[in-house]
């Protein structure tokens, strides 16, 4: 018997591998990206993603990380002696690191947001200043977002079950519960038919191959695969998990709740007459707090509580999937270097700390030392979404579907044959030739492009 800890319950690793997936990445970036890049056109072409291509590597990574029941790098070395498929494990620690610098410092502006719409200082007169001002500034959003990243550490060292599975059982129905009380909110405001139509409407010559890269990317970065983080928790599954079906379960999760944030956000953006739709990144920290302190003038009460509730949201999402991206680097630390679990804990967000700071700075101070036109901020994100992750995808399933013995495959798929999978033939085709030749493709031809 090991001493790494495990899930105590099937609910809890659904509910904590959602948590996962629910981040950022569906709250703010997806609406965003629906909004720009062609409306239900884009969920089409997003969804297909997710279904061929995203969740084969899920499933890749379930198998990976409950057959060696070690770390993403340990995971490798043990199901591969000896041969090069370890280097995938270490891109995985070095993707789990630079997403979660980047990550913990909107993270930490998030956490900023919530705290001043508690206390009713979020103010609509230009919040584009507003938020200017602030992530511009050395030590506010830095201070934020080492809170933020204390937060994770406290549930992180806690182990699986009494810090992970426990606080993603109480976070996530939390989480659900408030996007059903702004989804309500949202599309009972005036003018909401038409943030819906904007929303939905398909418009099909908006999906170049940029839009199609882009919606890959957004597919695997909101999943959280291609860098091992869901191996690391199915290292903790128990072995009657079913393996294919809590897949699917996270899959329609997150793909959901990224649509449903949709409905939350523009049905409110449109009741304000003269705020841009399409206003990016900003539409959250600059759009939202305009919106919200329009419907505070007329409704002091709803923008209160919609307010406060969406960026309590948008914390609680982000925490859940900050302490697994932690928990990559804190599994590999602690058994490479035989640390306890709060030591190595401790050693890895020191780590996000010193890389969160640099990531913070670029949008102050440092924003001027660019490399290619890139601050030290998006060459983080850049390098994840654009190498990392893809890469990590296309040799994950390779390894799974290819390398590892074809039976292993079928037994863990099936717990030893206990269990119907249905469309396990397809499940596999997918894994073997969808995912790796499909993420291929798309990768090569965005790679093609960079060096024109
Ligand atoms: N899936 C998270 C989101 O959508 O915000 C981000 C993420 C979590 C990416 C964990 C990668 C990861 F390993």
């Amino acid at each position: 018997m090991n001493n790494r800890g495990r899930f105590g319950s099937k609910l809890g690793v659904v509910l904590a591998s959602a948590g996962s997936a629910v981040g950022l990445g569906n709250i703010w970036r997806f609406p965003t990206e629906v909004g720009q890049n062609g409306g239900a056109a884009f969920i089409l072409v997003y969804i297909a993603f997710v279904l061929f291509l995203a969740m084969p590597v899920m499933v890749s990574e379930f198998v990976i990380g409950r057959s060696s029941g070690a770390n993403i790098v340990h995971a490798f070395r043990k199901l591969a002696p000896a041969k090069w498929w370890i280097i995938i494990g270490f891109l995985g620690v070095l993707g789990g690191v630079l997403v979660l610098s980047f990550y913990s410092v909107v993270a930490g502006w998030t956490l900023k947001y919530t705290v001043d719409a508690a206390m009713h200082r979020i103010s609509g007169t230009d919040p584009a200043q507003t938020f200017n001002s602030f992530v511009s500034d050395t030590w506010s959003p830095m201070i934020y977002m080492a809170l933020f990243l204390l937060l994770t550490h406290l549930v992180v060292i806690r182990g699986i079950k009494g810090g992970i599975e426990r606080y993603s059982k109480l976070m996530m129905p939390l989480l659900l519960f408030i996007i059903v009380i702004l989804v309500g909110c949202s599309v009972s405001m005036p003018g909401s038919a038409e943030g819906l139509r904007f929303l939905l409407k398909p418009d099909f010559s908006k999906v170049t191959p940029h839009v199609v890269l882009s919606a890959m990317g957004q597919a695997f970065f909101s999943l959280s695969v291609g860098i091992g983080c869901l191996a690391t928790y199915a290292s903790y599954f128990n072995k009657n998990m079913n393996l294919a079906g809590s897949a699917i379960n996270v899959c329609a999760i997150d793909t959901l709740v990224a649509i449903i944030s949709g409905f939350i956000i523009f049905p409110a953006v449109f009741s304000v007459e003269g705020v841009q739709a399409d206003a990016g990144a900003g539409l959250v920290f600059i759009t939202l707090p305009h919106v919200f302190s329009s419907a505070f003038a007329q409704m002091p009460l709803v923008g209160y509580v919609f307010s406060t509730l969406f960026y309590l949201l948008l914390l609680l999402a982000a925490l859940t999937s900050s302490i697994s991206m932690h928990e990559i680097c804190t599994a590999f630390v602690s058994e490479h270097y035989n640390l306890t679990r709060k030591h190595a804990a401790t050693l890895v967000t020191l780590v996000y700390l010193v890389l969160g700071a640099a990531c913070s700075l670029s949008f102050g101070p440092w924003k001027d030392y660019t490399l290619a036109g890139m601050t030290v901020f998006s060459w983080f994100d850049f390098a994840t979404a654009m190498f990392v992750m893809p890469i990590g995808g296309i040799f994950i399933t390779l390894f799974a579907g290819w390398y590892l013995d074809r039976k292993l495959l079928t037994d863990e798929l099936t717990n030893n044959g206990t269990l119907k999978v249905r469309g396990l033939r397809v499940l596999i085709f997918l894994i073997r030739w969808v995912a790796p030749i499909g993420v291929g493709m798309v990768f090569l031809n965005e790679v093609a492009k960079l060096f024109k």
